[in-house]
């Protein structure tokens, strides 16, 4: 390295990982048939938000016998629904790996005061997936987004369990093989792997979920953006577009754009495959650069959405965690200040280091011409230590 600028800068320098990039060939214009200033339960308007779910179940694969709703509150929304509204009729399994699991174990124990098993493990590692009871409920996030490790698959939920799993996949979904017989509750929201806009959580339910909501009424308060069922019975109409309170039909004509950009390309096999070889550009950059390594050292166990990677240099691990925090925000800022790469920094509660969204909506090419930059902003801060 000689300081110099390398030649090519990424297309599209947006790397963050939530809000994501949009799709390639997004534009506002795109969204001219938006169902604006009329009400989302006219007939115009509902069905926009029921071909919002069904265009999900095709191209999700969701099976027949599941139920798809739009929820308010993003992924945060549509977890806490699911938790509030079902859990206390079993103990409760939570695993967490990274911070947005650790912020369900604290609703269990702190909020909901469940009788709750907690299995953690550190950044970059994976809980002990083998301690899952089959007697117990299960909470736990399919792909940490913090820490950048997944879960290889879901053979460790057991085909006869007795209780429910509720899986966080927002950052997983459309980007990793989701085992749907495993899943009773599986919750995303459209800001991640299709690039769509917060606010809207994407809540699907097993039928074992919707007998759960039947036979069991939680021991507290459910405020009326939780309540799913009405005298006992699930409320079928949240689950056909007649959403809880008023969504943005903006966002939902959004997140139709992307479905219908995610159908052009070729489906589901096409956005896993995107992410792939998003993740795989990273890998071969990561191989021959010696100041940088994976998070997590394992690859069946490595993200191919969230990559997260640590500095590994010797004169950068030598520094306290808030110098080494400082000299990754400063690589960041001279790689913003470039329009090289946006929001690169490592989640504010993860070990210091970079974090590069590798989703469906990034371009192999960026990832490929993002590496040099991040070499580039390296010898930078590293000589103005
Ligand atoms: C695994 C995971 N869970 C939950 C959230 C919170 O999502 P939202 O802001 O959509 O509620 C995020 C956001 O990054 C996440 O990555």
């Amino acid at each position: 390295m000689n300081g110099t600028k390398p030649a090519v800068r990424p297309a599209r320098p947006q790397f963050s990982s939530g809000p994501c990039a949009k799709r390639p060939g997004w534009s506002l214009e795109n969204l001219s048939a938006a169902c604006l200033g009329r009400s989302h339960r006219s007939r115009l308007g509902k069905a926009r938000l029921r071909e919002a779910i069904d265009r999900t179940r095709a191209l999700l694969k969701v099976p027949d016998d599941y139920r798809i709703g739009i929820v308010p509150a993003s992924d945060t929304g549509a977890v806490e629904l699911a938790m509030w509204s079902m859990l206390g009729a079993r103990p409760v399994d939570m695993f967490a790996w990274e911070s947005f699991g650790a912020g369900w174990v604290t609703d269990a124990v702190k909020q909901l005061g469940l009788e709750a098993h907690i299995y953690d493990a550190p950044y970059g590692e994976i809980s002990n997936l083998s301690a899952i009871d089959r007697a117990h409920d299960v909470v736990f996030t399919w792909n940490g987004t913090t820490s950048g490790v997944r879960v290889p698959d879901a053979n460790w939920i057991s085909a006869k369990r007795k209780g429910i799993v509720i899986c966080d996949a927002t950052s997983a979904v459309f980007a990793q093989p989701l085992d749907w017989p495993k899943l009773d509750v599986v919750t995303y929201s459209w800001q991640k792997v299709l690039g769509g806009e917060g606010a809207h959580g994407m809540l699907i339910l097993s039928p074992r979920a919707v007998k759960r909501l039947e036979t069991y009424t939680p021991p507290r308060p459910l405020p009326k953006l939780f309540r799913l069922t009405k005298g006992g019975k699930l409320n079928e109409s949240i689950f056909e577009g007649a959403t809880i309170n008023t969504p943005s039909m903006l966002c939902v004509e959004d997140y139709l754009d992307t479905l219908k950009w995610a159908e052009s390309i070729g489906g589901l096999e096409t956005l896993h495959a995107r992410a792939d070889a998003n993740v795989a550009m990273i890998t071969a950059w990561v191989e021959k650069t010696p100041w940088v390594d994976f998070l997590c050292a394992d690859p069946a166990l490595r993200s191919n959405t969230s990559v997260c990677l640590k500095l590994v240099d010797a004169d950068i691990i030598a520094l306290d965690e808030a110098s080494q925090r400082s000299f990754v925000k400063k690589m960041a800022a001279l790689l913003e200040a470039e329009e090289a790469a946006y929001d690169i920094g490592g989640y504010r509660d993860a070990p210091p280091g970079l974090r590069i969204w590798c989703g469906a909506t990034v371009e192999a090419s960026d990832i490929e011409a993002l590496g040099p930059w991040l070499d580039w902003s390296f010898e930078a801060a590293k000589a103005s230590l």
